[in-house]
């Protein structure tokens, strides 16, 4: 099923609404959302938990409009969070802190305050530091903490290096051969609840063994805890599954999980996952227009209104996002490097695309639903995109254009 499509004229369409009255009504940049395509990519998920104690902790960082976190806290989604931010968000957005984990390297004390007074599920712990920081918060609100150690097991995810996270050389979690002590002082520590164990070993993973070999070496350790007096109630195996940008061919969710759940057997543990964007990676797209095309010495370049300010992921990792006309040209097509009005020579959205272009087109640059809106900045003061949900033949503006002044609003002159 595809919710971004040509119709007959090779007009592009967002399920039933063609792109170009989106343009012309929202202008442009713009992220536009699938709604059934969000809540399809959920209910794979959902479905290939069937039978499962599981809950689905939606990572949020992934694209954390208020509109999307609305619709999967109504599919009856968790969250996974990694700021007092987030938090707020999935409770503005009617989520529930009950199936709210954090996740995160440097939560703060004000960070651990708000969540351990909301009543979240879990807090990902990922130091000796911040274990004995959350004891001793708790303790001073006369609340327990329900915990878990998030365990870098050291597994190659085989991703770019920028977005790994389970190896020893990654900022992230506890090492493996120091995992049995932090648990035992966890158990003795006051203010907290050991309830289970979390890894999560990096994102848009596109083979099934890394995550395996993750959890084969989190039941070992699940086992010999168990063993030693310390039983868990969940196993939390994170996020990353990774979608297809172009030619990646992702293992389906229920041969992923399928295999997971397997190898789990028969232990009573309840399983949590943190998917973020394969959820909701496909399931949106950059409207963007063209202001010049400037034909150049050696290269060709198409300037648009979007730039990395918007979409970030090709400066950054040199990902790739497919660029579509949103109404096809019956002439041949050139090969343009898509560049945005920021400057900086990594600000390109493709390289070496050949389209058939003229100024004042729209593109549309797929797979932008996850880390596109969520990372976007405001570097050379531009102000931030719109977004639009797309709900069949219904159009919902679920984020304004951010506005001129909005930029320096908090700012003051001197005296
Ligand atoms: N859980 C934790 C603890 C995470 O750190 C992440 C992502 C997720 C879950 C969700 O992972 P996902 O299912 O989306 O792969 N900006 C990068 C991706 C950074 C991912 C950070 N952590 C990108 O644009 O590719």
């Amino acid at each position: 099923m595809t919710y971004f499509s040509y119709d007959a004229r090779g007009a592009l369409l967002a399920e039933k609404v063609p792109l170009e009255q989106i343009a012309a009504r929202f202008g442009t940049p713009c992220y536009v959302y699938s709604r059934a395509a969000i809540e399809s990519a959920y209910r794979e998920f959902e479905q290939a938990c069937r039978g499962h104690d599981a809950l689905i902790c939606y990572a949020v960082k992934a694209n954390s409009n208020l509109a999307v976190l609305n619709m999967l806290a109504r599919l009856g989604a968790g969250f996974d969070i990694v700021s007092g931010g987030e938090l707020e968000r999935v409770r503005a957005a009617g989520g529930a802190a009950a199936k709210t984990v954090f996740s995160g390297i440097g939560k703060s004390e004000a960070e651990m305050r708000a969540a351990l007074n909301a009543g979240i599920l879990c807090f990902n712990v990922e130091s000796e530091g911040e274990l004995e920081r959350l004891a001793d918060i708790a303790s001073r609100l006369n609340k327990v903490a329900p915990v878990s150690l998030r365990i870098n097991p050291d597994v190659d995810p085989k991703t770019h290096p920028y977005i790994a996270t389970g190896l020893s050389e990654n900022k992230f979690g506890i090492a493996y051969g120091d995992a049995l002590r932090l648990y035992r002082k966890a158990v003795q520590l006051p203010g907290l609840r050991v309830t289970g164990i979390d890894c999560h070993i990096g994102s848009q993973l596109v083979e099934i063994e890394p995550f395996v070999a993750a959890l084969d070496k989190l039941l070992e350790f699940i086992d010999a805890l168990e063993a030693g007096g310390i039983p868990l109630q969940h196993i939390d195996l994170g996020g990353g599954l990774g979608i297809r940008y172009r030619n990646e061919q992702p293992p389906a969710v229920k041969d992923y999980l399928g295999q997971l759940f397997r190898r789990i057997g028969g232990r009573k543990l309840r399983v949590l996952l943190e998917p973020g964007r394969a959820l909701v990676g496909n399931a949106g797209l950059l409207l963007t227009r063209i202001e010049y095309l400037k034909h150049g010495v050696s290269k060709n370049f198409a300037v648009t209104d979007a730039a990395m300010t918007e979409l970030l992921r090709p400066a950054l990792y040199e990902a790739w996002h497919e660029i579509l006309p949103v109404n096809k040209r019956d002439a041949p097509g050139r090969s343009y490097d898509v560049v945005g009005p920021v400057c900086e020579s990594a600000d390109f959205l493709g390289r070496d695309r050949t389209l058939a272009l003229a100024a004042g087109d729209l593109l549309a640059v797929m797979s932008a639903g996850a880390y596109a809106m969520s990372m976007s900045s405001n570097y050379n003061s531009r102000p931030r995109a719109a977004e639009i949900l797309v709900d069949g033949d219904r159009v919902h503006l679920v984020r304004e254009r951010e506005k001129l002044p909005d930029l320096f609003a908090s700012e003051h002159l001197l005296p």
